[in-house]
């Protein structure tokens, strides 16, 4: 599975440049303040959110498919100074020989699950690694029907980074349908220099409605202790972008 990284993960420089938000930071230090134990962040990435959070000398552990995710993670913690547990695995089958007080999937990640098989393995997988009383939360957005029916050549523009090799700046667009059968949009990422196409690469993502997010937690053993539907924990309800869930094992 290691070699399945979609492309946008394969370079955590880029990766960086493109995605640098920071609305969710907060939450997720608030979340893990109140919590006794270690933490472990499932999809880590470059550890955007796992270096504030190890910042605080909180041991923090991080997990992902990508090596170059990981590798840029390690090195941004270096040069910070601060101290961060990785591994590479993958979220539907992942073995830490050990258990945690927390385990977090943030920022839609979830959206890589892409069939009922891969989501009960990854909560299988959550499972054996969580604490008797530990918390399983998660971030995913609602499905935003605008952006599901966008037509297949309707572009937007996602972002722009500088090609860390030779500097160059670089553009990248979106296109792209979605599958309803399957629930995933599938995206085009087109690179471009200029007026230059430089390359097309793929990303796909799985959506999750409310009510089937709150039954595959159901049907898989966790009971939903908090569902918000904002970074400032506003009760989730019918205005709501997001899904911040917070679950144990039942
Ligand atoms: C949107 S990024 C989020 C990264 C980080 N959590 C953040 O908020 O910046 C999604 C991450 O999921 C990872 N990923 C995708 N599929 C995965 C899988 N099956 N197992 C583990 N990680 C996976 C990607 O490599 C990528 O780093």
């Amino acid at each position: 599975m290691i070699e399945n990284v979609l492309p946008i993960y394969v370079d955590g420089r880029i990766y960086d440049q493109v995605f640098h938000g920071t609305a969710d930071i907060s939450y997720w230090r608030t979340q893990l303040e109140g919590i006794k134990g270690d933490a472990l962040e499932v999809s880590c990435g470059t550890g955007r959110i796992l270096l504030e959070l190890g910042a605080g000398n909180r041991p923090v552990s991080g997990l992902d498919l990508s090596a170059g995710m990981l590798a840029y993670a390690a090195e941004k913690a270096q040069g910070r100074g601060v101290a961060l547990d990785l591994h590479q695995g993958d979220m539907r089958d992942f073995d830490l020989g050990r258990t945690f007080a927390a385990i977090t999937v943030p920022n839609n990640a979830l959206g890589h699950l892409y069939t009922r098989h891969d989501v009960e393995a990854h909560l299988a997988s959550v499972k054996r690694h969580l604490q008797p009383e530990g918390v399983y939360m998660l971030d995913m957005f609602v499905p935003n029907p605008a952006f599901l029916t966008q037509a297949a050549t309707e572009r937007s523009h996602m972002g722009q980074y500088t090609n860390p090799a030779e500097g160059a700046v670089i553009d990248i667009y979106q296109s792209g349908y979605y599958d309803p059968a399957a629930q995933i949009k599938h995206a085009t990422w087109t690179y471009q220099r200029g007026d230059t196409m430089m390359r097309e690469e793929p990303f796909a993502l799985r959506m999750f409605y409310p009510q089937e997010l709150d039954d595959l937690l159901f049907y898989n053993g966790f009971e939903i202790v908090a569902k918000y539907g904002d970074y400032d924990r506003t009760p989730f309800g019918s205005e709501s972008k997001v899904q911040l869930i917070v679950a144990r094992v039942r």
